[in-house]
């Protein structure tokens, strides 16, 4: 059994991760913790306890940071032509919710359960990095307590999504990032390299509600100007990128790996790009030196990943 905390900002392949950690048999749920990035972390927020409550989870939901680490470093326009105005492309969400927020903020939370069960949690992580960073910086001793940090970020042998050089989860928070990967923690990034590659049509958004019934066809409504957008960008369906990270967490076997050091752009127009010292190669004195190695996926089954979701999102 995994205990997860995941890291999130639904977002609509937000919202289809979430629903494959709480529908996986070998997950335990410990909490959600909120970001901003597809929209604002008041909206990410609601639609995270909008998730909750349409899904009878049981873990709480703790909202997290409005912004970067370093509030002038990046200004932020949401993404509503990917995510839709209220970041559940545009799929009606209830003002009103029964469900409530923890009292903690985001960063408490991960820091309360992580010491809570030492050695045994694993940060599931796919919007800014911001949190995580925050976690990091008023409690240090969480680095060793944690089991493993994924995270869905980062561009490693292939452009960014956001700018040539940025993923826009590290784009978004580049200081945080970076944080993040120089922890002395292990880090599993899963990035574009292999997000990218996993594409959901139609049919397969069909499929997965027929097979999921009301929780998956509830995934499916959201995600219809989601698949547009990618469809428009050239791609054969949505890109279902955060979901990407929960299944290496739970099958890694359908990724192939690379161990690197990886540093975090954070000025001029590489800002946020994320660049990987391969372990074992040798170069002069750099910021690389002495970092954690850490792992990024670099292949990718997808059609073993998109098989996957289904069969979990069926029960
Ligand atoms: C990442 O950015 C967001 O749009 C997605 O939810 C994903 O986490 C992809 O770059
Ligand atoms: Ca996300």
């Amino acid at each position: 059994m995994h205990k997860v905390i995941f890291d999130t900002d639904p977002g609509v392949d937000d919202a289809l991760a979430l629903l494959y950690l709480h529908k996986h048999p070998q997950i335990d749920l410990l909490g959600v913790t909120t970001v901003f990035g597809n929209a604002a972390v008041e909206s990410t927020t609601h639609n995270a306890l909008y998730l909750k409550q349409v899904w009878g989870l049981t873990a709480p939901v703790a909202r997290g940071a409005a912004g970067p680490l370093q509030p002038d470093a990046q200004p932020e326009a949401w993404p509503v032509h990917i995510h839709g105005h209220n970041g559940l492309g545009n799929h009606p969400v209830p003002d009103v919710l029964e469900a409530t927020a923890d009292t903690r903020e985001a960063h408490q939370l991960i820091i309360d359960l992580v010491r809570a069960h030492p050695g045994e949690i694993t940060l599931i992580a796919v919007g800014r990095m911001t949190n995580l960073a925050l976690a990091l910086q008023h409690a240090p001793d969480i680095a060793g307590l944690v089991r493993g940090v994924v995270l869905m970020g980062g561009a490693f042998h292939v452009n960014g999504n956001i700018t040539p050089a940025a993923e826009a989860n590290i784009w978004g928070d580049a200081e945080a990032a970076d944080i993040v990967f120089t922890a002395r923690w292990p880090v599993t990034a899963i990035g574009l390299d292999v997000t990218t590659r996993v594409e959901m049509d139609r049919h397969g958004l069909d499929a997965l509600a027929h097979a999921g019934g009301a929780d998956a066809d509830l995934v499916r409504s959201l995600s219809q100007e989601y698949v547009d957008f990618y469809l428009q960008a050239g791609h054969k369906g949505m890109v279902v990128h955060d979901c990407c990270a929960c299944i290496a967490l739970t099958r890694p076997e359908l990724f192939q790996f690379e161990r690197a050091s990886v540093r975090v752009a954070c000025d001029g127009v590489a800002r946020g790009m994320t660049i990987p010292k391969p372990e074992g190669m040798a170069f002069g004195p750099s910021v690389w030196d002495d970092q954690v190695v850490q792992t990024i996926a670099i292949g990718v089954d997808a059609s073993a990943v998109l098989a996957d979701i289904e069969t979990t999102l069926a029960g």
